[in-house]
């Protein structure tokens, strides 16, 4: 069997940035008051939107929770188990897939805007950016590790009824709500076992 060590030195960045992105890394369910700034939200997507889409597509959409009053529109949409934390978060992003992505293909893959043209229908459209904004959920969360922050990533909640809320002026789907911030009280829930490699992968 592999040690842990073993398997650290296999990979480029080193073992600390490692811990800092996964190893150590924890879903925070209680956070502190201290603020997460505009600038640091701004350098987070600054970092994450190199990483993939399909076709450069990039359907994720971020709603920034930050007032009390749009927090105070949010908590009825969420369910009871994640109104507390939600409430203790400085800052929570409401993460949606924009159905309407196509209309950015001239400017994302200037190369042959003429793709759009395979977009023309919003049922093909619907699946096509929730694959591809789920995987830059994805992509968010490890920014947000890479800026030393926790994320408190969530989907027990009301979609139908935060894109109602939210996003009644465009044709986002709200598919993941994250709760930014410095774990407070007692913020972990028991780390839970992971899979191992044999049981995941098969190689032929
Ligand atoms: C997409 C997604 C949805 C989640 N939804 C909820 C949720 O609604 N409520 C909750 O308490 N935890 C939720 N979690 C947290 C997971 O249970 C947690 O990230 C996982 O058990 C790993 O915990 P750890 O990072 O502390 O090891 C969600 C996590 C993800 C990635």
């Amino acid at each position: 069997m592999t040690t842990f060590a073993e398997s650290a030195q296999e990979l480029q960045v080193p073992a600390e940035i490692q811990d800092l992105l996964f190893r150590e890394a924890r879903t925070a369910n209680s956070f502190s008051d201290e603020p997460v700034t505009d600038e640091r939200v701004r350098a987070i997507y600054d970092l994450v939107k190199w990483a993939p889409t399909s076709m450069n597509t990039q359907p994720l959409r971020a709603l920034v929770i930050r007032t009390g009053e749009a927090r105070r529109r949010l908590l009825p949409h969420m369910a009871e188990g994640n109104r507390a934390k939600t409430g203790s978060a400085p800052l929570t992003v409401i993460l949606a897939a924009d159905v309407d992505f196509h209309e950015n293909i001239p400017q994302v893959f200037p190369h042959n805007p003429g793709v759009k043209d395979m977009f023309a229908e919003e049922s093909g459209r619907v699946e096509f950016s929730k694959l591809n904004s789920l995987l830059q959920v994805g992509y968010f969360i490890i920014g947000v590790r890479a800026a030393g922050l926790a994320a408190g990533p969530m989907t027990g909640f009301d979609a139908a009824g935060v894109d109602r809320e939210f996003f009644g002026g465009n044709n986002w789907r709200s598919l993941v709500v994250v709760n930014v911030g410095k774990p407070g009280e007692n913020p972990w829930f028991d780390r839970l076992p992971r899979l191992e490699f044999d049981q995941v992968v098969e190689t032929l």
